[in-house]
């Protein structure tokens, strides 16, 4: 048990279903392959950053690809760990900002909403840090939200509230808003979680889910130019349809040189 008696599956963790998993990393992969032939490279060495508890890694593995796999949350690593076995050496902590492997991989993997965590200076150190274990044919792979299309929805539904049933016994309801600093626009999501007593709700807790920096397309571009990577193509996620301002999520691949 956790904080306030919370069961440690009602904290936040990442479970999507394996399907999901296997859809996504048949796409990074045809997203690899393309690359690796625009560019005349083999790109065989995936770094998965922030890599979650894995949940891509089984299918990657199987297509071929040495995975390696970074995360900040002790919880995530131990269960990616357990999760691969064969591969346990292949997991560490660390803050994707600053951490520094004594290895270079062919690709770098920033996958579902996982980049635009901080402030735009962390965000481009993220940036440098994914870039500077890169092989010199390396390419960045990021997956991210469009941000306006997140602010546009917030402008038609200014107060939305989910409302989650996390188990028999315990319901999260969350209340997503968009702050403003410096004139740029983040999504904050918080959830509060209730434990069920007959009719009514107890509060346990409140937990932050993130804050994310909302990028369009030209600023999420412009960041990774200043981080030193040459922007290849802008995909709408997850397709290979050239990314246009209506779409709700775009994919971006970027090479270090
Ligand atoms: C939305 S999840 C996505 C994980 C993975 N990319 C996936 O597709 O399943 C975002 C992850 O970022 C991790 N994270 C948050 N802040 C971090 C940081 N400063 N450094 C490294 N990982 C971080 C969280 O622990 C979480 O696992």
């Amino acid at each position: 048990m956790t904080s306030n008696n919370v069961p440690p599956e009602i904290e936040w963790h990442i479970n999507y279903d394996s399907q999901k998993s296997e859809s996504d990393a048949e796409y990074i992969d045809a997203l690899i392959r393309l690359f690796s032939r625009k560019l005349g490279c083999r790109l065989d060495s995936i770094l998965d950053v922030p890599c979650g508890n894995g949940r891509l890694h089984d299918f990657l593995r199987a297509y071929g690809y040495s995975v390696y796999g970074v995360d900040i949350s002790k919880e995530l690593i131990s269960q990616a760990r357990r999760a691969h076995p064969a591969n346990d050496l292949e997991y560490s902590t660390g803050d994707m900002r600053d951490f520094s492997l004594d290895r270079k991989f062919d690709v770098c993997l920033s996958w579902f909403t996982s980049f635009g965590y901080f402030n735009d200076k962390d965000n481009i150190k993220v940036l440098r840090t994914a870039r500077s274990h890169l092989k010199k044919d390396g390419i960045i792979i990021i997956d991210l939200s469009n941000g306006e299309i997140t602010t546009e929805y917030f402008k038609a539904n200014p107060k939305p509230v989910f409302i989650r049933e996390r188990s028999d016994e315990y319901v999260s309801i969350e209340r997503p808003y968009i702050e403003y600093e410096n004139g740029v626009a983040y999504q904050v999501r918080n959830e509060s979680i209730y434990r069920k007593r007959g009719r009514d709700l107890l509060f346990i807790k409140m937990q932050r889910l993130s804050r994310l920096r909302l990028y369009s397309r030209g600023d999420l571009e412009g960041q990774l130019a200043k981080a030193g990577f040459k922007v290849l193509r802008t995909f709408a996620g997850y397709s290979f349809k050239e990314f246009t301002e209506s779409d709700k999520r775009m994919v971006v691949v970027a090479s270090k040189k």
